[in-house]
């Protein structure tokens, strides 16, 4: 326990940890080295307690076509493989007509749970009342939401199942171009209070509404985008590796089976697409826990949790993945953290809806190099040899033991051991 650390001065903070986790000189200046130059300010205002930053790759995947336009899609990833697999994946797709995306919906959630005692009858009863005299409390926030084409779009009463006379206002939002969590929970903490209001007012003496939360949810099913692939069947030939194009296809239908079917499969299925989702979503500065949380749910809720995509093979291979993104290109993180600016400077100004397209196309991107590896020569062979390049960093190996290394494990199995025994004989020479 350190008193009162949120209040101290980074240098203060600082001495407070070293003398209570023991870091010595070097660890203190490793810490200030990942210090930023001139926008230090920058970040500590998107957090607390800062000590530091921490480093991840930012890199692009180019030559992403979606809707027949084409994209550079910044990507950041600590995990080796995502980026080169999204790449590869639009080199492939964009020689055959490219990602197909289009928005199925875009409303957002919110909840008010509340106890009540009364009946369900008398909450609908004063719904028509509600859906007038709520938003107008929201005004202060809504005005300039509603100015851009958004704002409170419905709202309904809804048991929490399991829970005695605790209910739910499920509102729904239409929020543009921003994510809109703060609009969001914004709206829900003006209207909780005026919910009761009037429930206190309507009913008997003995019906009392008590607000329990009020929060957006992260569930969001009618905020849905569909991206697709398609080619004949034929033209997988590029990538079947050992297989005919044919067996390819039968052999990818077969896994994307597997994942509608099996839950051990699916989740690794659907992670692999999260894999080139979350890294964009980070590079724009967008909440990728939120699009996590929203994808797996999204997944459980038809008959158990299954894979995110959909396959249909004939003489043409078609292949879809739909999943809600709620995504945001203003407001939040996007504007304020410089690289997500960029990214979203070099993804050409998208608008919400463009970026949900875009993103999907990626989780797709990867999730078909994923399965395309998986069912040929397995995935290890590409990653392994990305791999090979964080153990020679980790045993500091020169650049011409780099080299000679590289060379020696073109074509052997690549492992932290292997590595580490064969430069250690290197260095015995
Ligand atoms: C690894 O990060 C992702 C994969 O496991 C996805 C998959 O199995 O489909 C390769």
């Amino acid at each position: 326990m350190i008193p009162g650390f949120s209040k101290l001065s980074r240098e203060e903070k600082m001495d407070a940890v070293s003398l209570h986790c023991g870091l010595d000189d070097a660890e203190r200046m490793l810490l200030n080295r990942f210090l930023h130059p001139t926008n230090q300010a920058v970040f500590d205002g998107f957090s607390e307690n800062t000590l530091s930053n921490y480093f991840l790759p930012y890199g692009v995947a180019p030559g992403f076509v979606v809707n027949g336009r084409e994209y550079v899609v910044p990507m950041v990833t600590e995990e080796s493989s995502v980026v080169a697999a999204a790449a590869k994946g639009a080199a492939f797709w964009a020689q055959r007509g490219g990602f197909q995306a289009q928005i199925l919906n875009t409303v957002k959630v919110g909840q008010i749970i509340f106890t009540y005692n009364g009946s369900d009858e008398e909450l609908r009863a004063c719904l028509p009342e509600l859906k007038i005299i709520l938003p107008r409390v929201t005004t202060a926030v809504t005005k300039a939401m509603q100015q851009r084409g958004g704002g409170i779009t419905g709202m309904n009463f809804f048991p929490i199942p399991g829970v005695e006379n605790t209910w739910q206002l499920r509102v729904e939002f239409q929020t543009v171009d921003s994510m809109g969590a703060n609009f969001i929970n914004s709206c829900l903490e003006l209207m909780a209070p005026e919910l009761c209001f009037i429930l206190n007012q309507k009913g008997d003496v003995n019906k009392v509404a008590e607000i329990s939360m009020s929060i957006l949810s992260n569930y969001t099913p009618d905020c849905l985008v569909e991206c697709s692939v398609e080619c004949d069947v034929e033209e997988l030939a590029g990538i079947a590796g050992n297989y005919s194009a044919g067996e390819f296809a039968q052999r990818f239908e077969q896994a994307v089976k597997v994942a509608q079917n099996d839950i051990y499969r699916a989740v690794t299925h659907n992670k692999g697409i999260l894999n080139g989702i979350d890294a964009v979503a980070l590079a724009t500065g967008n909440d990728f826990r939120a699009v996590e949380a929203g994808a797996h749910a999204y997944a459980a809720s038809h008959n158990g949790y299954r894979s995110l995509t959909e396959i249909s093979v004939n003489d043409r291979f078609h292949y879809t993945l739909r999943l809600p993104l709620a995504l945001g290109t203003v407001g939040g993180l996007t504007r304020n953290h410089p690289l997500a600016a960029l990214s979203l400077r070099i993804l050409q100004q998208p608008d919400a809806r463009q970026l949900m397209q875009i993103v999907a196309s990626v989780g797709l991107s990867n999730n078909f190099m994923a399965i395309s590896s998986l069912i040929t020569h397995g995935i290890q062979r590409g990653h392994m040899k990305l791999h090979l390049t964080n153990i020679l960093q980790t045993l500091q190996a020169t650049e011409n033991e780099k080299r000679v290394v590289l060379d020696y494990f073109q074509h052997r199995t690549v492992s932290f051991t292997a590595v580490k025994e064969f430069i250690g004989q290197l260095r015995s020479i």
